[in-house]
């Protein structure tokens, strides 16, 4: 049963404790800064192997963190990236809070394209510069300065943590289901929290209730030997290029549809409902287009831009590689050509059963004269959760409280692929609250972290650990 954080003292002793624990958090606000600093100038890129030691000194890093607030912590070899494990059990009979997050960024290509370089962390208009900083180092680091805070200001903790906090997230998870799957009770916990999705807008928090799914594939095409000349071969043989090129403007029809076969299977409609909720949020295309740079929508007919991007699938070419990408002109027919390709899914898509359509429909469409090369890089499902539950009121007072303002309630298109495994192999709904912004330009280059947003995130952590304990 849940019980106050004080037990019988906790309506005399909670508020005091509140407003103390805010202020230390003010108080604390310059060397949170400089630690999430430090944390940031290490180079941790999953992706990339050079880049190995680097992860590993993010982990340690990660540890002395939790050591320092005052939780146990073990580090969890894998046969990739290790898992940080952190712990305070001590709250009996209050609930027990499974936080997950990831210490691992995404490469920080196109480098020339930082104003600052992207592992010097730097402060410039109220916002925090550097790869990680949003996502995920930042919106990680508000838990753990939350939970020192509580330790520091009340010797306690009102919730149960088990934190993990793993450095595969962004090539795909596929060493975190084993340490789940091998951890099931020790995992056990009432409810999952996960800061690693975007708030709606400046100033619109938000809770999001469901993510889409990926698979993540790549294709090769192969044609002759070696590169050729042009002029002597050229319009005898396939060119590979040409023809993968072919290949992927095939995957999609005139209405913006996706062709591979059984694509759409098992998605239902969307409810009129559910129509309705996403066309009151306060939406506005014409800035959500000029922010990007572009100056129309595209996509597949019949559905707003929330819509094609939060409820419908997608299939995008991530990066396309073959033939001569130097300077000045060379005339070969190019011996290969690859591309990177990522299918976004919903409920209820299987994820083995697209990338098998994606394999054959990319087959199908191959000229003859190339030979064609498939592999899966990672995969997980969709979810969506519902947006009612009791644990969603305790998060909406605790941003209310953190941001002065209610959350919206909002659906994503990205993935984070730990939610779905919490459901399927440890039973756990999971709150995502996203402290950042989708104009943080995660992923891309000059990736930030509003301040404001650390801060306010760091107090709606703070008070979440009490709300929980009170629905
Ligand atoms: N934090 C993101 C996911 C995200 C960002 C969700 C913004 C909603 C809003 C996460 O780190 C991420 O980038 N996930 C990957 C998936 C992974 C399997 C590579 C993604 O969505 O591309
Ligand atoms: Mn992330
Ligand atoms: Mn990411």
């Amino acid at each position: 049963m849940p019980r106050s954080p004080a037990g019988d003292r906790g309506t005399i002793v909670m508020p005091v404790t509140l407003a103390q624990i805010d202020r230390y958090l003010v108080e604390n606000a310059d060397r949170h800064l400089e630690e999430l600093k430090a944390f940031l100038k290490i180079p941790s890129v999953s992706a990339d192997s050079r880049h190995k030691a680097d992860v590993a000194r993010a982990a340690d890093f990660v540890m002395s963190q939790f050591r320092a607030a005052g939780l146990d912590a073990e580090l969890v070899k894998t046969a990739g990236h290790p898992i940080c494990y952190g712990t305070w059990l001590k709250a009996a009979g209050a609930p027990t809070v499974l936080i997950y997050g990831h210490y691992d960024v995404q490469p920080p290509d196109p480098l020339d394209q930082w104003t600052t370089p992207p592992f010097e962390p730097t402060v410039r208009d109220g916002r925090l510069y550097a790869r990680g900083a949003t996502d995920d180092k930042g919106q990680v680091f508000t838990h753990i300065k939350s939970l020192e805070a509580w330790m520091k200001v009340a010797g306690t903790l009102p919730v149960n943590v088990k934190f993990v906090i793993e450095g595969e997230e962004e090539v795909g998870s596929n060493n975190l289901d084993l340490f789940l799957e091998a951890n099931k009770s020790r995992l056990a916990a009432d409810v999952a929290v996960i800061s690693d999705t975007s708030q709606f807008a400046r100033d619109v928090p938000a809770i999001t209730y469901g993510l889409r799914g990926i698979v993540a594939c790549e294709v090769t095409v192969r044609g002759p030997n070696s590169d050729k000349h042009s002029g002597v071969f050229g319009g005898a043989i396939a060119n590979p290029v040409n023809a993968l090129a072919r290949m992927i403007a095939g995957l999609h029809d005139d209405q913006g549809r996706i062709t591979i076969p059984g694509f759409y299977d098992g998605i239902p409609p969307m409810s009129a409902d559910e129509r309705a909720r996403l066309a009151q949020l306060p939406f506005d295309e014409r800035q959500f287009l000029s922010e990007l740079g572009v100056d129309a929508g595209w996509g597949e007919a019949g559905y707003t831009s929330l819509e094609r991007r939060w409820v419908r699938p997608t299939c995008d070419v991530n990066g396309i590689t073959g033939g001569y990408q130097g300077e000045g002109p060379k005339t070969i027919i190019p011996s290969s050509a690859t591309a990177k390709i990522t299918c976004r899914l919903v409920p209820d898509q299987n994820p083995e059963k697209v990338v098998a359509g994606l394999e054959a429909r990319l087959r199908k469409l191959a000229p003859p004269g190339v030979k064609v090369e498939f592999r899966t890089w990672h995969g997980c499902p969709a979810f969506v959760f519902d947006p009612t539950s009791r644990y969603m009121g305790a998060a909406k007072k605790a941003i209310a409280t953190g941001f002065g303002v209610e959350p919206v309630m909002i659906r994503e298109g990205g993935s984070i692929p730990v939610v779905a495994s919490f459901r399927s192999l440890l039973g756990l709904d999971t709150l995502l609250l996203g402290w950042g912004q989708n104009s943080d330009n995660l992923h891309g280059p000059n990736e930030h972290f509003h301040l404001a947003d650390f801060r306010r995130g760091t107090r709606a952590s703070a008070h979440l650990w009490h709300e929980l304990c009170v629905v």
